[in-house]
């Protein structure tokens, strides 16, 4: 039986997402080897209730939610059953887009509750996480692939990084930053354009021959393609005629 690839897709703009450029490519890398299928879901497409802040769902066995009617029952059980779960989006105010932070309240109950313990002295959030998932597959991956419009990435992800670090632990999760998106998607040009679907199947590649991903090919994926002046010309010539365009919506 194939091993199931769930690509969670959080970017607004779905099919035109640039996100989803390097996603696709770095998913038809793993889909190669033959052992993986895959589904992709648009967060922007689903009915999602956001949550009601009652933590029921911490007191129940199964960790889910009272509200039974939208899609959030169906999305949480592929997001457990799956073995790698793929987080497409694009940086939004150093953090997730609104979208995907409604959906992740609303599945809180997959963590481990809270249950009102002090941290040990000298114990951060940094070094060990506060909640850990409680219902997930075993060996199941999550990938956060995400893409922005800035270059210096330890900086506009550091936000990201602390979250995710203190909700699944630095082990709990693998994040593959894509720069200069804002260009890259519109200006890329056909090069550039293959360079990177190129670089992010071989990555995927990796992971599903390996089961993981160096930190050499992370670094790889991560690198601008642009150089820095020639981003930032591009960048000002975009938000300038940003307004000419005929595809805002
Ligand atoms: C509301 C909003 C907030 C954004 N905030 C950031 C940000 O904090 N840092 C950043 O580098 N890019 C930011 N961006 C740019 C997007 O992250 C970037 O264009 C991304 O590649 C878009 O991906 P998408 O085409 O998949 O939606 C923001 C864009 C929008 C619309």
């Amino acid at each position: 039986m194939k091993k199931k690839i769930l690509i969670m897709v959080a970017s607004p703009k779905k099919e035109r997402s640039g996100t989803l450029i390097p996603t696709k490519a770095f998913v038809d890398g793993m889909l190669e080897s033959g052992d993986y299928e895959a589904e992709y879901i648009f967060i922007d497409r689903l009915h999602i209730t956001p949550c009601r802040g009652c933590l029921s769902c911490w007191g129940r066995p199964d960790g889910s939610c009272f509200m039974k009617d939208d899609d959030v029952p169906a999305v949480r059980e592929k997001l457990i059953n799956s073995d790698i779960v793929i987080w497409s989006f694009p940086l939004y105010l150093f953090g997730v887009p609104g979208q995907m932070k409604v959906l992740m309240d609303r599945i809180v109950g997959m963590v481990h509750p809270y249950m009102g313990q002090k941290l040990k002295d000298g114990e951060s959030a940094m070094n060990s996480h506060l909640h850990g998932l409680q219902f997930q597959k075993e060996g199941q991956k999550i990938i956060l692939l995400s893409s922005c419009a800035w270059m210096d990435l330890d900086v506009v992800y550091e936000p990201i990084r602390k979250q995710f670090d203190i909700i699944l632990g630095h082990e709990g999760y693998t994040l593959i930053a894509c720069p200069q998106m804002r260009a890259l998607d519109h200006r890329g040009g056909p090069r550039r354009l293959k360079m990177l679907r190129d670089k992010y199947k071989l990555g995927g590649e990796e992971l599903a021959k390996t089961g993981s991903i160096s930190q050499k090919t992370i670094d790889l994926l991560q690198k601008p393609l642009f150089s820095n002046e020639a981003y930032e010309t591009l960048v000002v010539e975009f938000v300038t005629h940003m307004f000419d365009r005929d595809d805002n919506f």
